[in-house]
């Protein structure tokens, strides 16, 4: 990335907003969604979760992130300024601004700011990818399973940033088209390091055109029986060429996607409406609602009664946040 030498982080308002609130507290605040999850024992258990962490030496954030298991969704990571280390011992690496860091479910984290610089202030999203994209969420170059994008002509520093932003700015928003703004968002970022990831590669996989049809066929029907025999004869391939295939592009098997897609689907309509459970799972193509709220826990680990109640809560904690007085004006930050 080309253009961070003349971007200022630091003129930042979310940034500010947090080092006021980290100097009226000693741990982890209750209840404030723009603080708690940069202390440990945050639950992150939302599809979408965005932030910027802004590590400062010897301040209250300077300590290293530390998830031996990882965490149950993806994360992609922005750093803004600084220098961060990822991990210890002989598997150490360092990222700088316009660096970006994936890490998959289960991947242990070990990351903080680096020892020879005064500060690390990252952007990261941690989400629950759609079934889609599986295909760009994996990068070439890694270490020990964390993903690493840089030296990428492709990227502009200000866009990824302004990206970051607006992801984290919708996710927050309580109406019912916001989320889906916040994904919109974050599919350019990972569209974008797909794209940069293959220019940096020496060969380029091209999807197979069977397989995108299959794609399509599959979410503009997410409620019909629609099972491999179906999709194959639709896309002129025969049952096994097609899973042989779909695992090959997809990396997972056709009912399993499907799966996915309508569990992503049932998602949105749960935060957003109140349908009753057994008229949903009709909706995203089961007739039987237990078998639904299995296939649904085996995705997402909570009910779909469960999953509602925590989107609500959610959402209560942003109109609390927002009905709070405004804070005063403070200096930039560098002045404090
Ligand atoms: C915060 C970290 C950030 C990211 C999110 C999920 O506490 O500061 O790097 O790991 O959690």
């Amino acid at each position: 990335m080309d253009d961070h030498s003349t971007f200022d982080p630091s003129q930042d308002p979310q940034v500010r907003r947090i080092f006021r609130k980290l100097a009226f507290i000693s741990g982890p605040p209750d209840g404030d969604t723009q603080v708690a999850p940069l202390f440990p024992g945050f639950r992150f258990d939302l599809r979408l979760v965005a932030g910027i962490t802004p590590i400062e030496r010897d301040g209250a954030l300077d300590f290293f992130i530390d998830r031996p298991d990882g965490m149950k969704g993806w994360i992609i990571n922005l750093t803004v300024d600084g220098v961060g280390q990822v991990f210890d011992g002989a598997a150490t690496f360092t990222v700088k601004p316009g660096d970006l860091l994936l890490f998959p479910p289960d991947v242990r984290h070990y990351y903080g700011r680096a020892a020879e610089a005064d500060k690390w202030w990252h952007r990261w999203i941690y989400f629950q990818p759609r079934a889609f994209w599986r295909p760009w969420l994996e990068w070439e170059r890694q270490s020990d399973g964390v993903f690493l994008l840089r030296d990428s002509g492709e990227l502009q520093f200000s866009d990824m940033f302004r990206l970051f932003t607006e992801v984290e700015k919708w996710s927050v928003l309580d109406d019912n088209l916001s989320m889906d703004l916040a994904f919109n968002r974050l599919e350019q970022i990972l569209l974008s390091c797909a794209r940069a990831d293959r220019a940096l590669r020496s060969t380029t996989t091209v999807v197979d055109d069977r397989i995108l049809a299959a794609c399509t066929l599959i979410t503009e029907n997410l409620h019909k029986p629609l099972g491999v025999k179906e999709v194959a004869e639709h896309v002129c391939l025969s049952p096994s060429r097609l899973s042989h295939l779909f695992r090959k592009y997809v990396g997972t098997g056709v009912v399993q996607w499907r799966d996915a897609q309508r569990v992503q689907y049932a998602m949105q309509i749960l935060r957003i409406t109140n349908m009753p459970i057994k008229a949903l799972s009709q909706v995203v193509g089961y007739d039987d609602p237990l078998y639904f709220s299995r296939v649904f826990r085996k995705h997402t680990n909570l009910s779909p009664r469960a999953f509602r109640e925590r989107s609500m809560e959610a959402a209560a904690l942003v109109q609390d946040r927002e009905k709070e007085a405004p804070p005063p004006a403070v200096p930039p930050v560098g002045d404090a």
